[in-house]
């Protein structure tokens, strides 16, 4: 008798303190992140993002669980139901959409786990103070689509040519990404404004998105607008990333065209487009960054901490809880220092 009660003592001891590591730990005490990417068909999401995820992970010596949302949100909300009762010590969460942050960030408030939303920005209006315990990783969207403006503006002052019709404004088709995703709107929208603003006329011949942001969309697009009455009006392909951005070099190419063409992440394959002279630049999407600073937060939200504690990043003053990694424009004259 004597002995249980010494073992219950020692036990009401111990606890208080082991709480503080409470949740879904292993029983080597790592700490476990639950994770997910909208789509593994993502070009960027799953080709520069989630590797450096699983990498990072490794060197911090987290325990991570990166799931497929397949682009939906309802199997995005089923899986972050599970990781809860797996009992994950923290969520980094990619949203498949950006109107449903809501949800997901009630669960993790419910649960009382801290959840890191990265890539891809919540739109709902104040949604990011409804929980103490979530903040945002990614960009400042807007500056994807000014520093792709700002080249192309540049390059179209330096190349005369380039306005086939002489009529001294800019004919642009451009390939958009998920509508409602605060990257492809921002995109779309300053990089046109970008030309308007120096003063050069920008006529839309065409505009298609794709939530998928895909290859084949692109290709798709791109060779139905080549065929199309207006196919040689074209002087200019903008695109919202590089993925869609591979597709339309495709088509260019099968119809033996080229004209000057944009991207955005700085993929290795846009790279090499930009070595072969098919595409005339794009914008760094720092995903290694990006992936490194979910993975900080989450590991220092799961243990307490304040969450940019030892680490070099700094949340946004404007509260929206964010970590924004900065974007670069990538050029021919630059491209080099980015393979
Ligand atoms: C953007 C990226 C796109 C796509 C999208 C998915 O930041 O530039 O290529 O990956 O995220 O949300
Ligand atoms: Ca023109």
């Amino acid at each position: 008798m004597k002995k249980i009660l010494l073992t219950a003592l020692a036990l009401m001891m111990i606890l208080p303190l082991t709480g503080v590591f409470a949740g879904g730990q292993t029983e080597d005490g790592a700490i476990t992140v639950g994770a997910n990417i909208y789509s593994f068909q993502d070009n960027f999401m799953n080709g520069v993002i989630k590797p450096e995820l699983d990498r990072y992970a490794e060197e911090l010596g987290l325990e991570l669980d990166v799931v497929d949302s397949e682009g939906q949100q309802a199997k995005l909300n089923d899986q972050v139901d599970i990781f809860i009762t797996k009992g994950v010590d923290v969520l980094a969460i990619n949203l498949v959409d950006p109107a449903s942050a809501s949800s997901i960030i009630e669960k993790a408030k419910k649960a009382g786990i801290p959840l890191i939303l990265f890539n891809k920005e919540a739109t709902e209006a104040g949604v990011m103070n409804t929980y103490d315990k979530v903040w945002y990783v990614g960009t400042n969207s807007a500056e994807s689509g000014i520093i792709q403006g700002e080249m192309m503006v540049a390059d179209w002052k330096a190349n005369a040519d380039w306005d086939r019709n002489g009529d001294g404004a800019v004919q642009y088709v451009l390939l958009k990404g998920e509508p409602g995703h605060p990257d492809a709107e921002a995109r779309t929208k300053y990089s046109v404004k970008a030309f308007t603003d120096a003063g050069i006329p920008a006529d839309q011949l065409a505009l298609e998105a794709d939530p998928n942001w895909s290859t084949t969309h692109g290709n798709d697009k791109m060779a139905a607008w080549l065929t199309s009455g207006f196919g040689n009006d074209i002087e200019l392909v903008i695109c919202n990333n590089d993925g869609m951005a591979f597709g339309a070099i495709n088509a260019l190419k099968a119809a033996n065209v080229q004209l000057p063409l944009y991207g955005v992440d700085a993929l290795s394959q846009a790279l090499q487009h930009i070595a072969d002279g098919e595409m005339n630049g794009t914008v760094l999407n720092d995903g290694v960054n990006q992936a490194r600073a979910t993975l900080d937060l989450a590991k220092n939200a799961a243990m307490g901490k304040t969450v940019t504690e030892g680490t070099n990043w700094t949340l946004d003053t404007d509260g929206t809880k964010a970590v924004r990694v900065p974007y670069v424009a990538v050029t021919p004259e630059n491209y080099k220092s980015f393979q």
